[in-house]
């Protein structure tokens, strides 16, 4: 199984033009078996043949590994503790100043509204207002317009507190539409966090980020390609800056001395101002 499946990965990013090749390879076994299976085929070599005919089953299957899901304040402790305890800290104090997020693999958008939320809500408390910038990307454009659209079904919004739902939603047939407050925060952008020519979006040449959120996505990968991307992450994220993983994530080895853990739990972690350990 395992050739074929690299056989079908290298198929995809020469049909593409996009690399297939860094998802693990544990993943994408995983994920031609339940296709194989939803299918009926004998077997993955019958389903590498069926790509080859079929012009539909390219972008199905990319779909199927570049795992779409996400939802509001997904891991609500960790929100909780960015909310309560370091949100204020980001947020410059002074009237010119900037705050800019990234939320890097950012599906329909689920993530960086919440990061849109809690920047809101610690401004209510704050008597400067600065400009607020949240680059949402992702590599999938239908998740992008997702983000645009801002509509969401009642079933993502698991996280979300009835405060903030009165707050923040609308009511809108059968899902609720984010405010044009937090939505204006937002840039939705495509950016492939396996590219090698590039190490953010581009739309952010013209400086770090405060805070970069990339949760659920690197769990997917190789180890190589796990490192590629983190260095990239590392690279964008200012110092003093604050990183959110998801819960099955970790911090390479090599970062250990310059992105600190904040607390015991919530994976969110400080990189370290030059010269500190
Ligand atoms: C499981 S979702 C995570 C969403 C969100 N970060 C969360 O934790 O809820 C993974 C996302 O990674 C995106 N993705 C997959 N490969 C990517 C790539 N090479 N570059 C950027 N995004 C990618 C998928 O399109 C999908 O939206």
């Amino acid at each position: 199984m395992g050739e074929t499946v690299a056989h079908i990965l290298s198929f995809l990013t020469e049909f593409f033009g996009e690399d297939f090749q860094s998802y693990s390879q544990s993943l994408a076994e995983k994920r031609i078996a339940e296709r194989v299976k939803q299918l009926r085929l004998s077997g993955v070599e019958e389903y590498r043949q069926l790509l080859r005919r079929d012009p539909g089953e390219p972008a199905y299957l990319s779909r199927m590994l570049r795992i779409r899901f996400s939802s509001f304040f997904r891991d609500t402790l960790q929100f909780e503790l960015l909310r309560s305890q370091i949100m204020a800290s980001l947020l410059p104090a002074s009237p010119g100043g900037f705050l800019r997020a990234w939320s890097a693999a950012c599906a329909g958008g689920e993530e960086a509204c919440s990061l849109g939320i809690i920047i809101d809500e610690t401004l209510q408390l704050m008597d400067v207002r600065p400009k607020v910038q949240i680059f949402a990307t992702d590599v999938a454009e239908d998740a992008l317009e997702e983000g645009r659209a801002g509509y969401y079904t009642a079933g993502t919004l698991g996280g979300v507190t009835l405060r903030q739902l009165n707050t923040y939603f609308t009511p809108d047939g059968n899902g609720y539409r984010i405010s044009p407050e937090i939505l204006s925060m937002i840039s939705y952008c495509r950016h492939d966090l396996l590219d090698p020519h590039t190490f953010a979006p581009p739309e952010s040449l013209f400086g770090g980020f405060d805070l970069i959120s990339c949760r659920n996505f690197l769990m997917y990968l190789d180890p190589q390609a796990y490192l590629r991307v983190f260095d990239n992450l590392f690279r964008a994220l200012n110092p003093g800056g604050v990183l959110l993983l998801g819960k099955a994530e970790a911090v390479p080895e090599r970062y250990h001395q310059h992105l600190v853990r904040i607390f015991e739990c919530g994976n969110l972690y400080r990189k370290q101002q030059a010269g500190r350990n």
